[in-house]
């Protein structure tokens, strides 16, 4: 498998402003040294509490926020510190897909307008070209050329996100970060979006970095999965592989904390205590606060990211070898 992404050692952390005198009164940290690989063509399926860190990473990726450390190769070159001139080039090779389909386009833009204003920020000029684009992607997203001279109002939940989805693959990009791009919409709506969204991933040879905090649908969409707790990967594995043989004591909870038709009697593991500060994060695992495994070194040393089966790595002491 090609690597199309490999993130090392990744930082980032926000600062909090004191209101009164704009000072800097602490940080939240909300990556944690984030190690990861995403190959070509894969959807990668993220999850994790909220406040995990997860929209923070999708959004150091495509560049809306520039991480404090670490390096994000995109085809093997870092992209941290481009020139304005590769930036514009990659800005064209990602994109992002939002929660929020109400949100995400401009109301008083029709929709061939809000298709046309990816080509004019990339100097696309071509007419015939843009047209001939936007009618082929209209099609491939389900809907009709009749749209075009409409405005997102006129749209449902469903129809905005699929709008929202052209718009983001309009250029052909390479890789595109969908940060819970069906939990704004009815459930009925759902499948649907997903759905598209894998079509597109196969008709467009796409590589996806799909967040969610929605276990059935990162299960459906995702070909491998990782697992996030305050701004780390916990544990990452192909998804057959980690919903039959999860290890992380952190993954066991969220699993077990989906109901299952088959094992009604599947034992629910409720997390002691609540998610610790992130502006204090807890010393050696960041887990150690909630897990009912904890020994002693764990509240002193970090675990690494051992390797257990394949391409399955869990970060946690009780594998290490
Ligand atoms: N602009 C910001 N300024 C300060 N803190 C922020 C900012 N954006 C995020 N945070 C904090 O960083 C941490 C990680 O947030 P992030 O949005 O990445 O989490 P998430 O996993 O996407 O959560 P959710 O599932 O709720 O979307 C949280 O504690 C959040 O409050
Ligand atoms: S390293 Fe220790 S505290 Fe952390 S998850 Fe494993 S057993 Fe629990
Ligand atoms: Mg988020």
């Amino acid at each position: 498998m090609q690597k199309l992404i490999e993130i090392k050692n990744l930082k980032m952390y926000y600062p909090i402003i004191d209101g009164l005198m704009g000072n800097i009164k602490g940080y939240v940290y909300a990556l944690n040294n984030v190690n990861l690989e995403i190959y070509e063509n894969e959807i990668l399926g993220l999850v994790g509490e909220s406040g995990s860190g997860k929209s923070t990473l999708g959004n150091c990726i495509v560049k809306l926020i520039t991480p404090k450390s670490g390096e994000i190769l995109f085809e093997n070159e870092n992209i941290i510190n481009q020139t304005k001139k590769d930036l514009k080039l990659y800005r064209k090779q990602v994109q992002l897909i939002f929660q929020n389909p109400y949100m995400s386009l401009n109301p008083r833009m029709k929709i061939y307008d809000i298709l046309k204003e990816p080509f004019i920020v990339h100097k696309i000029k071509e007419k015939k070209i843009i047209n001939e684009k936007i009618k082929k992607i209209i099609s491939l997203i389900g809907l009709g050329e009749d749209v075009l001279e409409r405005y997102p109002h006129e749209f449902s939940g469903g129809q905005r996100q699929r709008i929202a989805i052209a718009r983001a693959i309009i250029l052909n990009p390479k890789f595109v970060v969908a940060d819970e791009p069906v939990s704004a919409l009815d459930v009925s709506i759902q499948a649907q979006i997903v759905n598209l969204l894998l079509d597109l991933k196969h008709h467009l040879n796409l590589t996806m970095l799909f967040i969610s905090h929605d276990l059935s649908v990162i299960k459906f969409i995702s070909d491998r999965i990782a697992v996030m707790y305050l701004g780390e990967i916990v544990e990452i594995s192909e998804k057959g592989e980690l919903f039959k043989n999860y290890k992380h004591p952190y993954t066991q909870a969220l699993l077990s904390a989906v109901p299952k038709i088959d094992n009604k009697n599947s034992e629910k593991i409720i997390l002691k205590g609540d998610l610790p500060s992130q502006q204090d994060l807890p010393k050696g695992c960041k887990f150690h606060t909630r897990c009912k495994y904890v020994m002693e070194k764990c509240k002193n040393i970090s675990p690494e990211l051992y390797n257990i089966a394949g391409d399955h790595k869990v970060r946690c002491f009780l594998y290490e070898k």
